[in-house]
């Protein structure tokens, strides 16, 4: 993150201000408007009145835990808060553009979509702004700019792209929230900081959001049914495991600072989201057979070797020559994951 002034507060404490960079994303808003929710209207109308309960509406309130000073937390422990809570902070912002626009987009093409993406983008606004909170503990003041349309750069996602990646990212971070949230309950030790005791509710909604889009899911042929729907639903599944598990070696220090060992953090976060999923895809993955781990820990010994190659101080040409054999192993082994077998979820129904 870029720190671009420091003001005095009238407390006479240096507050930073730093931007912070959500991604914009967009996809076919014609696909998403001939979704035929009157014909799934029982999996939509559960979704949207679990999201309409607003069960956790409650439970965003800093207690006295927060009327504290932050600054017993300095050096390297310090910045890896930070670090979470910006990067956090972004992705809810990121949510909460993305969904408010859908809703807005939605609106007279499909009310039953437009009333969901409301209702998820309330959410992912009140997770924003609890985080932005949460930043000012640590005096570094968000810069919002980005809330003004003009100036954002859009990523446009064909539509399976979009829906399989939105509804993964809300089971993975629900999932990653209440791993937190259980370890800290029985390692207290470790919580230093009151954020993560919000976890359960966070997880929760995260869930509720991912409970939409297994609706969307379900009621789209070509995402639920048939040989191609498995083909796809497996080449997202592992794509997104895959980037999600390769990045376990950066958070480690955080991890850490928690109590948590990166690696196995990471591989039970995947074992949970793979279960939670069987409800909503035509198969998932068999994470449980214990070479699908050690297969993306050979990617990832190319990858770090790639990313070796590139700091050093040879020219372009040589460390593209020398990265590519490494690329081709990592698709190797890709390609060998993808010939895995997985679990049929629709065989027990
Ligand atoms: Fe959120
Ligand atoms: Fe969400």
């Amino acid at each position: 993150m870029e720190y671009v002034e420091t003001t005095q507060s009238n407390t006479e404490a240096l507050v930073k201000e730093t931007l912070i960079y959500p991604g914009f994303y967009t996809t076919s808003i014609r696909k998403f408007s001939n979704i035929d929710t009157l014909r799934f209207q029982e999996v939509f109308n559960t979704a949207i009145a679990n999201l309409k309960s607003d069960y956790t509406k409650g439970d965003y309130i800093r207690d006295e835990r927060f009327n504290q000073s932050w600054d017993h937390i300095q050096g390297e422990a310090r910045e890896l808060i930070v670090k979470l809570l910006e990067m956090y902070c972004a992705a809810e912002y990121s949510g909460f553009i993305l969904y408010r626009e859908l809703s807005y987009q939605l609106k007279e093409e499909n009310s039953i979509l437009s009333g969901g993406f409301s209702l998820m983008s309330r959410d992912e606004a009140r997770h924003a702004s609890f985080l932005n909170k949460a930043l000012l503990d640590f005096r570094i003041k968000p810069g919002l700019g980005f809330l003004k349309k003009e100036g954002r750069k859009y990523i446009f996602l064909p539509f399976s792209w979009f829906i399989y990646s939105t509804y993964l990212s809300e089971r993975i971070s629900s999932c990653y929230y209440i791993t937190i949230f259980e370890h800290l309950e029985s390692h207290p030790e470790y919580s230093i900081y009151p954020l993560f005791s919000f976890y359960k509710s966070w997880g929760e909604d995260e869930n509720r959001h991912g409970d939409f889009f297994g609706a969307i899911i379900k009621s789209q042929s070509q995402f639920s049914s048939g040989l191609r729907a498995r083909l796809v639903c497996k080449f997202f599944l592992l794509l997104i495991f895959s980037m999600t598990y390769l990045k376990y070696q950066s958070n480690d220090k955080l991890l850490a600072l928690l109590g948590l060992d990166a690696r196995e953090y990471y591989i039970s976060t995947i074992k949970k989201v793979n279960n939670s999923i069987r409800k909503d895809l035509p198969l998932v993955l068999d994470v449980e057979e214990s070479r699908f781990f050690e297969k993306l820990d050979i990617c990832l010994q190319h990858t770090s070797e790639n990313k070796r190659i590139n700091i050093s101080s040879q020219n372009t040409l040589l460390k593209l020559t020398r990265k590519i054999p490494h690329y081709f192993s990592i698709l190797l082994v890709m390609f060998q994951l993808f010939t895995m077998k997985s679990i049929n979820t629709k065989e027990k129904k």
